[in-house]
């Protein structure tokens, strides 16, 4: 008569394992799916972090999870002008992009998702900018395209040659936006024309008369300090302008200007919001910019970037470098508090202007 065993002596020996070898097997088993369940969990660790740093949308930030975006974690992807146009909130800027970059920036740029590229007639970069968009084959109505008419053409007579010259190198038959690009007449000869700078009327007629023919769709002016700005719609206009582009970062946030545009309606765009060439590596450095920047898992210019969008302006960040014009496309709703921080550290020091041409061309543009 068999003696009572735990285990049925028949299955100890179904599979061929004695009963010796059979908790080795067990064991190995377990360690196997251990090590198979730690290997996937560690890659998927990985693989989100890589995806947090790289810079990809926000649900892959770890600040996203904690719900620290609060309940709108998203900033404007564009703004509405008094026309009904929208107009993407980030653009690629592209003062002082030279001969031979800034073609492959705007490719660059193109590619990684903007649709609003920002020049000038003063650039020097609009034909190669025009070959740059053409290349692209993405429809002209899907780019957002502005330029600017310089100081020599603001005589009423030389507005439209300008803007057509501008058109040409673009290569298009119209603009999104065309701005009066200071509040600063000059002569031919580079002398001021005081007359005409004081009174912005004349040429601003001609930018409507352009609109009414279908060669630009908005219109507005930059540089421009609030005095000049009221100054000009003080006049019976018959188009509004619809922004100004202003200097605005850490170095010069202009707080009253911002407050005085919400108030008013008028959209601002912020150019050099890095602080230029000169400063970019002190505002990337401000210690407040780097703490947001870990707290939130972007960059330190993203923050810079984003800050200006949350006060409401259209952002123009400069870049030729592929890496940066793809980094600075990612902005990120800032939480209040982090905003308040950053906003009172920018406005309590004395405001420095990173351009000022005043005393070069004999105007205090700025008073
Ligand atoms: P680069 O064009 O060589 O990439 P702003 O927009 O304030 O005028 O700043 C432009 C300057 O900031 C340029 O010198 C540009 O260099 C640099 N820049 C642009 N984006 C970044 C970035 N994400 N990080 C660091 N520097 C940047």
């Amino acid at each position: 008569m068999p003696l009572p065993t735990s285990k049925p002596v028949a299955d100890s020996h179904d599979d061929g394992i004695s009963p010796v070898e059979q908790p080795v097997k067990a064991l190995r088993n377990r360690f196997f799916r251990v090590l198979a369940a730690s290997t996937l969990v560690i890659t998927m660790i990985y693989g989100l972090q890589r995806l947090s740093r790289s810079g990809l949308p926000n649900f892959f930030r770890p600040s996203c999870w904690k719900g620290i975006h609060g309940s709108a974690p998203l900033l404007p992807t564009h703004f509405t002008l008094p026309s009904g146009d929208k107009i993407p909130s980030v653009a690629l800027g592209s003062w002082r992009s030279g001969p031979g970059e800034v073609g492959r920036a705007v490719q660059t740029a193109l590619k990684a998702g903007y649709r609003h590229i920002d020049t000038a007639w003063a650039y020097k970069n609009e034909a190669e900018i025009g070959e740059a968009l053409k290349a692209s084959n993405i429809p002209r109505n899907e780019v957002w395209l502005t330029s600017k008419l310089w100081n020599t053409f603001h005589a009423p007579e030389d507005v439209e040659p300008a803007l057509d010259e501008s058109l040409a190198r673009l290569g298009t038959d119209y603009l999104d936006l065309y701005l009066i690009h200071w509040p600063v007449a000059q002569n031919k000869d580079g002398t001021l024309n005081k007359e005409l700078t004081e009174n912005n009327y004349p040429t601003w007629q001609k930018l409507e008369e352009l609109v009414a023919k279908g060669k630009i769709r908005n219109i507005g002016v930059s540089n421009f300090n609030i005095r000049r700005f009221e100054k000009l719609t003080s006049n019976s206009l018959k188009i509004q302008p619809a922004v100004n582009q202003v200097e605005l970062n850490f170095w010069n946030p202009q707080p009253e200007l911002v407050k005085w545009a919400k108030e008013k309606g008028i959209l601002l765009e912020a150019y050099s919001p890095l602080g230029s060439q000169n400063r970019v590596k002190d505002s990337l450095d401000v210690p407040e910019v780097k703490e947001i920047s870990q707290v939130l898992g972007i960059t330190p210019a993203q923050v810079l970037i984003s800050w200006q969008v949350q006060r409401g302006a259209v952002v123009l960040p400069k870049s030729v470098t592929p890496s940066r014009i793809v980094e600075n496309l990612l902005i990120t709703k800032i939480p209040d508090r982090l905003f308040n921080t950053l906003e009172a550290v920018a406005t309590s020091h004395k405001p420095e202007r990173s351009v000022d041409p005043s005393k070069k061309w004999g105007v205090d543009i700025f008073e």
